[in-house]
């Protein structure tokens, strides 16, 4: 949830940083700072606000330097202030550390440099690092930090500078991610690859308790005890407009509209004719048959993907299966066995709390499949098999076609289980393929309905109370709808199981409440039509969500929004495409930082 860059090479080393860092920044943005290493003193320049306040200042400061390291954070520990942005300094003045993640035993640590005679001058557990690396500096500046890791309980992603070894730059992680990017006559650091995309293709990803040491044209890896690693260089083939904004005026709204190329992406090569093929994941059949139960865990928006996945798993392949909150999961002892199951959804692939569920299920002896969208991330090292989304680069902090990526790998693993274990027949498989392939032309005609959404966003946008109702399988999809409106556009909204209202939450309802209703063509249709005449009666006005060609609901709505008829396992995925669209423009019309809103973080490295 903060952004680290490392840059050592022939160019000056700043406007490498700040161009880093603006590609990290929807990972973390309530403060910014770079130091560069200049005849052979650091330079820090760092602020609270965003990279492009950090950038004004830069430009008042003679800041030219062939080395240097950069940082953009979201706070954890210490507000975001001046004093409190990284990079953080030595009392010597000698070493200079950005770092994403958290020292858990970091007061400890700082009292006992304080009683040393260590005055700090910010209020964060970064700093205690590199007063300890001041203090354990002999000679080699590697040693130095290995000594220092060793001390430090929690997570950290960490880039390392000094005066005493100026040809030379030194990071580690633990929990956090960090990719080293392998230049020609200069070397990069990073969180996240984007950010060093412009430069170079080759990275290799930085596992746990990692340390790497690199200099203008070398680098090399070994472990905190001081054995050398070798590590393999991977190629990354995004092109570096998966990475800009193509035009439009927010990352989100492109996001939302490569949805359908998106689902293409994570279908391709799975569906083969009339087959599906996983071979990827080097399952055997046979641990699929003796799966006896199913365990998803995830975090926010993938959260909500796992819960339509429960019906998939249950509907399709009869595997029992529970969904868990990630930061739930894992102090509720769950009854998990060698022959559970357990999907671990994470859209980064860094969430604290998705990957404690993930270690806690592995703990229990659970086999493991991870969801994953970032190549190299921690869930894709850390679980069994990783079946990756496949939907490129997600730089928005509200998550959008990751999502319906997620419901896509969810699908393709229910059917593949299903097929394996014979709960379904082989028409009802062919159906199913022939409809997966129609998905992404189903999301493309709902967003062509975008500017009617739009419309509705100028009706609506001024209410502060929304809830969102629906059931079944799309219930899942109320709690995603009302989630992205929170998020982007700081209105609240609740998604409430339809059938549920009426023991308690229809005392809300009245004209100042808008109510947005998932009402499909599907067997719980009657139910949901119910249940809008009671908020009806009460005076709501209600947004229905509708199978195109359903004219009997413009009886009851006071607004309608259609969607295009599917089988009802499939609504899940054209129902977000209308919410998420209706999100974001509502959050366009009242100016929101929509790409980075406040408070948030693309990735959620904390517990
Ligand atoms: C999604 O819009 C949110 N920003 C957030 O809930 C996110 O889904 C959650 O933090 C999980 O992230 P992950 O998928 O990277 O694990």
């Amino acid at each position: 949830m903060c952004g680290i860059i490392g840059y050592i090479g022939y160019r000056n080393a700043t406007p490498i940083l700040l161009e880093g860092l603006y590609r990290l920044e929807y990972r973390g943005y309530d403060s910014a700072g770079i130091a560069i290493l200049s005849d052979s003193r650091i330079k820090v320049v760092k602020t609270a606000g965003k990279i492009k306040d950090l950038e004004k200042l830069v430009k008042e400061e003679d800041m030219i330097g062939s080395s240097g390291i950069g940082h953009t954070r979201w706070a954890t520990h210490g507000s975001p202030t001046d004093a409190n942005a990284h990079p953080h300094l030595d009392k010597t003045g000698r070493f200079a550390i950005v770092h994403n993640g958290i020292i858990e035993n970091y007061k400890e640590l700082k009292s006992e440099l304080q009683t040393e005679g260590v005055h700090f001058t910010s209020e964060t557990d970064t700093e205690v690092i590199v007063q300890l690396i001041s203090k354990y500096y002999s000679g080699n500046l590697e040693e130095a930090v290995a000594r220092t890791l060793k001390r430090l309980d929690g997570s950290y992603a960490i880039a390392v500078l000094s005066t005493e070894e100026p040809r030379k730059l030194v990071a580690a992680r633990l929990g956090s991610p960090l990719v080293l990017g392998v230049g020609e006559g200069e070397m990069f650091l990073a969180s996240d690859v984007p950010a060093i995309l412009p430069y170079t293709r080759k990275v290799v990803y930085v596992e746990d308790r990692e340390i790497v040491v690199i200099e203008e044209s070398s680098w090399w890896v070994f472990d905190i005890n001081g054995n050398y690693k070798t590590k393999q260089i991977y190629f990354v083939d995004w092109d570096s407009s998966m990475v800009s904004r193509g035009g439009y005026k927010h990352y989100m709204l492109k996001e939302i509209n490569e949805q359908g190329s998106v689902v293409r992406n994570t279908l391709k090569g799975r569906l083969k004719e009339n087959n599906i093929d996983l071979s990827e994941l080097e399952i055997e059949k046979e641990l699929i048959h003796n799966i006896d139960k199913i365990f998803i865990v995830a975090c926010g928006t993938s959260y909500h993907a796992g819960l339509v996945g429960k019906h998939l798993f249950e509907r399709w392949a009869k595997i029992p299966t529970e969904v868990d909150i990630a930061s739930e999961f894992r102090y509720r002892d769950p009854m998990i066995s060698p022959k559970s199951l357990t999907i671990a959804i994470s859209q980064s692939g860094e969430t604290a709390d998705t990957l404690a569920g993930l270690r806690e299920a592995k703990a229990k002896g659970s086999f493991s499949i991870a969801l994953a969208n970032v190549q190299g991330s921690t869930i894709t090292r850390e679980a069994h098999r990783t079946l990756y989304l496949k939907a490129g680069p997600e730089i928005g902090v509200a998550s959008t076609k990751a999502f319906t990526a997620q419901l896509s790998a969810l699908y393709l693993l229910a059917l593949w289980f299903a097929d394996v274990r014979n709960t379904i027949s082989e028409t009802q498989k062919e159906a199913i393929i022939r409809e997966l392939w129609q998905l992404p032309y189903h999301i493309e005609a709902c967003l062509a309905f975008a500017p009617q959404v739009k419309e509705l966003a100028q009706k609506y946008y001024h209410y502060s109370n929304f809830l969102y109702l629906a059931r079944g399988i799309n219930y899942p999809i109320a709690m995603e709808g009302a989630l992205k409106l929170k998020e982007i556009s700081y209105i609240h909204a609740e998604a409430y199981a339809a059938g549920e209202m009426k023991h308690g939450p229809i005392a809300l309802i009245d004209e100042l409440m808008p109510v947005l209703v998932l009402v499909p063509r599907d067997r719980l249709y009657a139910k949901v039509l119910s249940n809008i005449q009671e908020a009806k009666a009460r005076k709501a006005k209600l947004i229905a969500v509708a199978t195109e060609g359903d004219d009997a609901i413009k009886s009851f709505a006071t607004d309608i929004l259609y969607v295009p008829e599917v089988p009802e396992e499939f609504y899940p995925i054209v129902n977000v495409i209308p919410l998420q669209l209706f999100a974001y423009y509502v959050a366009d019309i009242l100016g929101r930082e929509i790409d980075q809103p406040r408070n948030l973080a693309k990735s959620v490295t904390v517990e």
